[in-house]
């Protein structure tokens, strides 16, 4: 789909349907059918609650009169779940070009939530289909007519959109298409895309070698070599702080020994979700040349059973010298992102985001409504809540606690991947990852409930959704601001 702007009017801009929005107790401020728009609304047909449609022609041009609601509650997320009402409406009576006539007095983060609903709404994952199977209708363009430029605004969040939608192609992939060294070998063509990019690849020889007993103990029951890919992103002086971007990158999730139960384990496709945002993020904030310092380091590897795989009770020394007693073969998130936060604070970074798909607890407490968020820093905390209100990718704030802290140390070993109790586990998962990151300003996202078929009103497609991706990209770009 083209995403395209004009500062002619709506009714000229060469689309075969126009969305006009209405505002509660406003009127409609270009009436495209000389008084028309506007007596549809007065006479009920129209209404002006949000999401409401109604239909109407200008000759050969359709018109979707669009209700918005409240223009003080019509947000970016208003404007994503507008826009794909819109689409999909639009689509119903095979529209292929498509103009929006841009509401005034929309700020610019509003504006862009049009077009992020719409080319979210439209993502479907078709990759294995076969050629000749028919492809899905869809729309050649979307245009913003408004009176002012938003060429630029337009231009952010559909690149921004788009990035979004190849984390969802990437989680979406399976994981005999998605190996740790086919994701390594993605991460490389980023790099390669971009001049401000540079990566190193880490195999599992050297995580080895460097003495990341923890990550290693993951990988080593699968044939498929683990990859530490390790992302560079140089876009402000070497003066400007260092961010961390850390994503788990589990490729697949059996469980281990303790081997998960059949019926979903094909969901563990997903389980490096949170690895695919931040190579993703990282892309993303080259190609918009936010002018800030960012590492992405993503732990990829795959949790698999064989005679090589690590067993119930064995004690292994992560890089940071730490030894864990490994009890449950099934939490292996924490593992692998343990060492790679020590990693990225090795590599100088001043504050770190995990982000991963670490626990049903998450699921269970915040279903998909919100992903987990955890900190260890107030000022990082706000950042991240702040970014979460503007993305639309909402974080509700769970605890860290001593108490949880104690629920992780180990019986023999420093530390425990088992709880005595089978409680609390987004919040001790969170305390393991906390060991490692120490007093450094850390925040770790447990996306396991918003990663995977969630379907909201612009995220449709069964599966993946990108979650991570806009917030990842927004809190960046606002430390950019800091400095
Ligand atoms: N990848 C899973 C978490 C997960 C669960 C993600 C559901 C998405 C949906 C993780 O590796 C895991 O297995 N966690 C265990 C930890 C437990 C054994 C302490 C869990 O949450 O059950
Ligand atoms: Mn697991
Ligand atoms: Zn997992």
């Amino acid at each position: 789909m083209k995403i395209t702007t004009t500062t002619v009017p709506a009714l000229t801009a060469g689309g075969d349907t126009v969305v006009v929005g209405v505002f509660e107790d406003e009127a409609v401020s270009h009436d495209l059918l000389d008084g028309g728009l506007q007596a549809l609304l007065d006479r009920g047909e129209a209404k002006t609650k949000f999401k409401h449609l109604a239909l109407t022609h200008a000759g050969e041009l359709r018109v979707l009169l669009l209700g918005l609601g409240e223009r003080e509650r019509f947000d970016a997320e208003r404007a994503r779940v507008a826009a794909a009402t819109a689409y999909v409406r639009a689509l119903e009576l095979d529209a292929k070009r498509l103009v929006w006539e841009v509401p005034h007095g929309l700020n610019d983060t509003t504006v862009g939530g049009l077009v992020e609903g719409t080319l979210l709404r439209a993502y479907k994952f078709d990759a294995y289909r076969s050629p000749a199977a028919p492809t899905a209708p869809a729309l050649s363009e979307l245009t913003l007519s408004a009176h002012h430029d938003l060429a630029a605004v337009a231009q952010i969040a559909a690149v921004i959109a788009r990035a979004q939608n190849r984390v969802r192609d990437l989680v979406n992939r399976p994981a005999n298409d998605l190996t740790p060294a086919l994701l390594a070998a993605y991460a490389t063509e980023v790099a390669e895309r971009h001049p401000a990019v540079s990566i190193s690849v880490l195999t599992e020889q050297q995580l080895g070698s460097l003495g990341m007993g923890a990550f290693a103990a993951v990988a080593k029951g699968s044939e498929e070599a683990a990859q530490l890919i390790h992302l560079s992103y140089n876009g402000a002086g070497a003066a400007a702080p260092l961010l961390a971007l850390v994503g788990k990158g589990i490729t697949f999730d059996t469980g281990g020994l303790w081997l998960k139960p059949p019926l979903k384990m094909h969901e563990m496709i997903s389980d490096m979700a949170g690895g695919a945002a931040v190579i993703e993020a990282v892309a993303t904030l080259a190609e918009l040349h936010i002018p800030v310092n960012v590492i992405g380091v993503v732990g990829a590897a795959e949790n698999m059973i064989s005679g090589h795989a690590s067993r119930p009770g064995d004690i292994v020394t992560a890089l940071d010298g730490t030894t864990v007693e490994l009890l449950n073969s099934d939490a292996e998130g924490r593992l692998v992102l343990g060492d790679c936060i020590t990693y990225a604070l090795r590599e100088g970074a001043l504050a770190v985001v995990d982000i991963a798909t670490l626990t049903g607890g998450a699921v269970t407490a915040l279903g998909s409504a919100h992903a987990a968020l955890f900190a260890n820093d107030e000022a990082l905390a706000a950042t991240l809540q702040q970014s979460a209100a503007r993305s639309g990718e909402a974080l509700w704030r769970m605890p860290l606690h001593e108490k949880y802290a104690q629920m992780v140390k180990g019986r023999v070993a420093q530390i425990t991947n088992l709880t005595e109790r089978r409680e609390a586990q987004a919040c001790t998962a969170a305390e393991f990852l906390h060991h490692f990151a120490g007093d450094t300003p850390w925040a770790h996202l447990d996306i396991a409930g918003t990663a995977w078929d969630v379907r909201n009103a612009y995220i449709a497609d069964k599966g993946a959704t990108g979650f991570g991706l806009r917030l990842l990209v927004d809190v960046a770009t606002s430390m950019a601001l800091w400095s």
